[in-house]
């Protein structure tokens, strides 16, 4: 996302963007060829399909959005072949703590807790902050329907998420040195707005490990950032939680990055966008065409 600049993005704003999108095909198919067989968690694949979630573009092929990822637990300066990096890290058991200003704070079991759960199917846009953005099918079902369970308390008006951290699994954690673990936050009615979806499969089977088995969050009106990998804590809190790409450039990422077209990165243009793994370009869309869905929660200054 930012310290190392391995080639130049394709745009026009050449110096703006540190990423290249090129695809090595065989590198690509050989990294799918190694992903771990289907996981036994919870949920059934694929899930019931949401029509209301519809696309303006063609789905990303399969190979692409499993072969052209941000992980920086396993690789800050790499973003594909990371499934290569990935079969040390074990998904299966894993416990999720539930904490803070919730009913009762408590370790579930992932495969338990999906179980509690109808898992859906929806086709969303998701959009990096480097401007590379996709359409994928992602498996899971809404936030809200686990927090309503776990009955916060009135005090809890934010969730901080962390990510696994494992250093032995995560081959990428001690080659930069970042605030380890990842952890992102959102405000209680971002978490609890329809869209933000607890996911846990991709392509209609469970979570490619690179893409954050075993469970991961998405949401898909703010910069893909904020979509969490591989979550281990979902804590309840009354402030507003500090967030990875924040503490490392305070004044590039902000604690809510919904996708704004006109809101330039400091260091790039936000007009526009590329598909992966076309590099075709299109108008970014203001909260990433979810407007409809996310504006009223915000009065526009949110970034
Ligand atoms: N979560 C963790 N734990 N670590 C990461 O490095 N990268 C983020 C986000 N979630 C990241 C993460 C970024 S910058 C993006 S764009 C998306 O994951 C990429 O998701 P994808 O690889 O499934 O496309």
């Amino acid at each position: 996302m930012l310290i190392r600049r391995p080639k130049d993005w394709e745009m026009p704003e050449r110096e703006a963007t540190p990423e290249s999108v090129y695809y090595n095909r065989r590198q690509i198919l050989a990294a799918a060829g190694l992903l771990a067989g289907p996981s036994l968690l919870g949920g059934s694949y694929p899930g019931k399909k949401n029509e209301e979630f519809t696309l303006d573009r063609a789905v990303t092929p399969e190979w692409a959005a499993t072969g052209y990822n941000n992980y920086y637990e396993f690789d800050p300066y790499a973003k594909e072949g990371l499934a290569n990096l990935t079969s040390k890290f074990m998904i299966s058991p894993w416990m999720i703590s539930v904490q803070g200003q919730v009913k009762e704070s408590k370790q579930y079991d992932l495969d338990d807790l999906l179980k509690k759960f109808q898992f859906e199917e929806r086709l969303y846009r998701f959009r990096c902050v480097e401007r590379w953005a996709m359409a994928v099918p992602w498996t899971g079902f809404p936030l809200s329907e686990l927090i309503k369970m776990v009955e916060p308390k009135p005090a809890a008006k934010y969730i901080r998420f962390v990510t696994a951290n494992r250093p032995k699994e995560m081959p990428g954690m001690a080659k930069a040195p970042y605030p380890w673990p990842y952890f992102e936050g959102l405000r209680m009615d971002e978490a609890m707005n329809p869209l933000t979806m607890v996911v846990t499969g991709l392509y209609g089977k469970p979570l490619p490990k690179q893409n954050g088995a075993p469970v991961r969050i998405v949401v898909p009106w703010k910069y893909g950032y904020k979509s969490i990998k591989s979550v281990v804590t979902m804590d309840f809190t009354s402030n507003e939680p500090p967030t990875f790409w924040n503490r490392l450039i305070s004044n590039e990422y902000g604690f809510y990055s919904n996708v704004e077209p006109k809101k330039a990165h400091p260091r790039w243009s936000q007009a526009q966008e590329q598909l992966i793994p076309t590099m075709e370009r299109r108008p970014t869309l203001q909260y990433n065409g979810y407007e409809k869905y996310v504006a009223g929660m915000y009065n526009g200054k949110e970034f």
